[in-house]
């Protein structure tokens, strides 16, 4: 798959119209108001059962939401627009102040979505976005390739404080490295946002080591945002005690392994075209019976500890490292309500172990993402 191809791909599994989208801008654009006057407080129990925890200085519930497939499935379908603002104004009620969006899903549209749903209270919990795909700033139309200009990335976050329904966010992330802007001009674009108040902190995704020591010498990053789960342990190795080393949090991307931990896909599941999925050879017929001994672990774990699999998922992050956040994403109530519990689970040191070697003794065939796209990942910005 050539790039431009991959850029094809993705813009089709992010895909959304933008008639969708300016229609959603409307009755966004109305809400707003209103919705200041109304806010929701947490009841404390919720609070209790999704605990806080800080990534660097920031501090946020132990378990976010991701909105990405908000305005379209991993499945292709479309949700309907009022059901994921419920699910996320609930979301709320039980404990989660951490939203992660992009300008990427939809394009623009899950931003309107997140804006219109917290706006009754905005001021209580974190939202992020991120820049750095070539998106229209105007019309949302996907380009091929990456985009980090100074110039452009100011754009973009004033489109995005738009849809948002805020004056800032709170925590805006560069969503792949751009391989033509040194690191040290994102951060000095970043700073100046800082100092206009429309950006309160920083953070990279899937970024090479190098460049996030660079973009933290220039401007302390807030977090780091890469794929981990128990099906893709990559970040173990280097990026995880580098943020460790660093102070910078982390927080792991599809960490229900796209929704394989769940127990939801299994070897008769066959994924529509348009399903990113799809392209993953980890879920290849020919490597899934072997992975989804994997389903098997977390779905034995989940009767040990009387919960469900996508609980032991993210318990089992959480039990990694108390500066790790993950953001489950999803488009339904029942599993955002089962998500949102997942700080409920604790492991012993014992079972902790145990798991852990059961864990290690798995080896997980296929690759993660199709080449095209991994070669976005563990970029190093280019010298100043
Ligand atoms: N920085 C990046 O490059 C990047 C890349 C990808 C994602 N992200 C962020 O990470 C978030 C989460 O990632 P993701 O959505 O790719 O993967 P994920 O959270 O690992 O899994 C999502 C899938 O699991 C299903 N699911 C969720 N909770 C479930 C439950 N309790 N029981 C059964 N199935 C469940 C969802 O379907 P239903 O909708 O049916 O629940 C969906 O198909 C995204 O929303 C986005 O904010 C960032």
């Amino acid at each position: 798959m050539s790039k431009n191809e991959f850029d094809g791909a993705r813009r089709n599994f992010l895909g959304n119209s933008v008639a969708v989208a300016s229609g959603a801008a409307l009755a966004g654009a109305g809400l707003a108001g209103s919705a200041q006057a109304q806010a929701r407080a947490i009841p404390e129990s919720a609070t209790r059962a999704n605990p806080r925890r800080k990534l660097g200085k920031l501090e946020v519930s132990s378990l976010g939401l991701g909105v990405q497939n908000m305005a379209r499935t991993y499945q292709t379908t479309v949700p309907a627009r009022p059901e994921m603002i419920e699910i996320i104004r609930k979301a709320y009620e039980n404990g989660v102040t951490f939203f992660d969006t992009a300008e990427a899903y939809g394009p623009h549209e899950c931003e309107r979505i997140l804006g219109e749903a917290i706006a009754p209270f905005r001021n209580r919990v974190v939202i992020t976005s991120k820049f750095g795909w070539n998106i229209d700033p105007q019309t949302g139309e996907r380009r091929p390739g990456l985009i980090s200009r100074p110039d452009h990335v100011k754009q973009a976050v004033d489109g995005m404080l738009k849809r948002l329904h805020t004056d800032r966010i709170d925590l805006l992330y560069q969503h792949r490295v751009d391989p033509a802007v040194p690191i040290e001009d994102v951060a000095g674009a970043v700073k100046d946002l800082m100092a206009q108040g429309k950006v309160l902190h920083w953070g990279l995704s899937e970024m090479g080591l190098q460049t996030l020591r660079r973009a933290h010498a220039e401007l302390p990053v807030t977090a780091v945002q890469s794929e981990y789960s128990m099906l893709w342990r990559g970040p173990e190795k280097e990026v995880l005690p580098l943020c460790q080393e660093l102070g910078i949090g982390f927080v792991p991307w599809s960490p229900l392994g796209v929704g394989f931990l769940t127990g939801s896909i299994d070897q008769q599941t066959s994924f529509a075209d348009g399903d990113f999925r799809k392209t993953e050879t980890r879920f290849a017929p020919e490597t899934r019976a072997n992975n989804l001994v994997l389903v098997r672990l977390v779905k034995r774990w989940a009767e040990r500890k009387n919960t469900t699999p996508a609980r032991i998922a993210l318990a089992w992050l959480l039990a990694q490292k108390p500066w790790i956040v993950p953001i489950p994403g999803t488009t339904q109530m029942a599993h955002m309500l089962d998500n949102a519990g997942a700080a409920t689970i604790a492991f012993s040191a014992t079972e902790l172990q145990a798991l852990n070697a059961e864990l290690d003794a798995i080896t997980i065939q296929g690759e993660r993402l199709p080449p095209a796209v991994l070669a976005f990942s563990g970029v190093e910005a280019p010298l100043k």
